[in-house]
């Protein structure tokens, strides 16, 4: 039964001790290669690897210190012990700093002694060489890691790139969105600035009640928008009609009454275009129904009427009145739970409400409201208004 599968490396000059040697050792179990030529021990140590190298010290081509110290290159995790029958300090200092010598044995040795030497510097060559595996492991393992945080690193740096395109991306939508909603504000403010106006005082009402905690995001935003857009279908009407009492659609005659009818129809088909939440153009097309089912143009009640379309007819009607402060709200109140949502009328009389931004105001304030930023040119070209001119009713 061998000790160890580890082979052993026995050089010495003298083929007796050689001889010895490798019947002590293979007698014990142990796999011994032995040669006489420390430069054939030098060949065999390029060719396979040794858990122990012996070597006597005095050997006519070569030092036993020398040669361990060429092996110790050759196989640094390989124990390594040094024989010799000269006992001065001198040379056995001199083979220790040289052969980073395991152990050294003087001649002659004690067979049990040797044995026990023997089995230690295998022990002790697998300790180290499980070590300087461990070590080769955790190096491929640093390695990997190093590799794989570079890499990590890499995916963090392109997915901070992609967040921010996408901020930028997304910055630009809502800026395009913005100038879309502008944009239809403007249109409308040219039709009419009555009507630009209106929404605008329609809007500001709206985000007082947007403001009061009883909206979800969604709904805040469908509730804006819709108050930006819920009056662009009106662009559909002759201008002589845009300014006329809307609340009354019987007061129209024929088909101007048709058209007034329709326009939060043509109003949800426009929005459509800026905002493609189909809540948008659901609210644009209901806000001038009523909660007893009184209003146009589906004849909708109660819960068939969005929320968000209950809140903007009551803004809206508010706003559009020529009535007072007091005598609107007392007609809100009046027609809580009839016309109007009484949930709707009670979040409006919540907000902070200021006639001054009633549409009804002089012309003169929407003038200074709406400055004419550009030039403005009518359908063949012609020149309409200088820029910076304010607007007025009859551009
Ligand atoms: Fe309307």
């Amino acid at each position: 039964m061998p000790r160890s599968s580890h082979p052993i490396l026995v050089v010495d000059d003298d083929p007796m001790i050689l001889k010895i040697l490798k019947v002590t050792l293979g007698n014990a179990g142990f796999d011994v290669v032995v040669t006489t030529d420390p430069e054939e021990a030098l060949a065999f140590a390029r060719e396979r690897e040794f858990a122990v190298v012996v070597s006597d010290q005095q050997m006519p081509t070569m030092m036993g210190s020398e040669l361990l110290s060429q092996i110790a290159i050759l196989q640094p995790e390989a124990t390594r012990i040094l024989i010799t029958g000269v006992r001065s300090l001198e040379s056995f200092v001199d083979a220790v700093n040289r052969g980073e010598l395991f152990r050294f044995v003087t001649k002659p040795w004690v067979r049990a002694e040797m044995l026990a030497t023997m089995q230690n510097a295998i022990q002790r060559y697998e300790l180290v060489h499980a070590k300087a595996q461990l070590e080769r492991q955790t190096q491929l393992l640093n390695q990997e890691l190093a590799a794989a945080n570079a890499r990590l690193e890499q995916q963090v740096q392109e997915l901070e790139h992609q967040r921010q395109l996408l901020e930028r991306s997304k910055a630009a939508l809502h800026h395009n969105f913005d100038r879309s909603l502008e944009l239809c504000h403007r249109i409308l403010s040219i039709f009419h600035p009555h009507l630009g106006a209106k929404t605008k005082a329609v809007v500001h009402l709206c985000q007082q009640m947007a403001e009061t905690g009883l909206f979800a995001p969604e709904q805040k935003h469908v509730l804006l928008v819709s108050a930006w857009l819920h009056d662009v279908g009106l662009t559909g009407l002759p201008r002589e009609l845009a300014t006329s009492n809307q609340q009354n659609p019987d007061g129209f005659p024929g088909d101007s009454r048709q058209i007034l009818l329709e326009h939060p129809i043509y109003g949800q088909t426009l929005a459509s275009f800026v905002d493609h939440h189909q809540a948008v153009g659901e609210t644009v097309r209901t806000h001038h129904e009523r909660f007893d089912g009184s209003g146009y143009p589906d004849g909708l009640s109660g819960t068939q009427i969005p929320w968000t379309a209950r809140c903007l007819a009551v803004a809206d009607h508010y706003v559009s009145s020529d009535l007072s402060h007091e005598q609107i709200t007392e007609e809100l109140l009046s027609q809580s739970g009839r016309a109007f949502d009484p949930e709707a009328v009670r979040l409006l009389l919540r907000c902070q409400l200021e006639p001054a931004s009633r549409s009804h105001r002089s012309l003169d304030s929407w003038h200074s409201a709406l400055p004419v930023n550009r030039g403005l040119y009518g359908p063949a070209g012609k020149f309409v208004s200088e820029a910076t001119e304010a607007l007025s009713e009859n551009l």
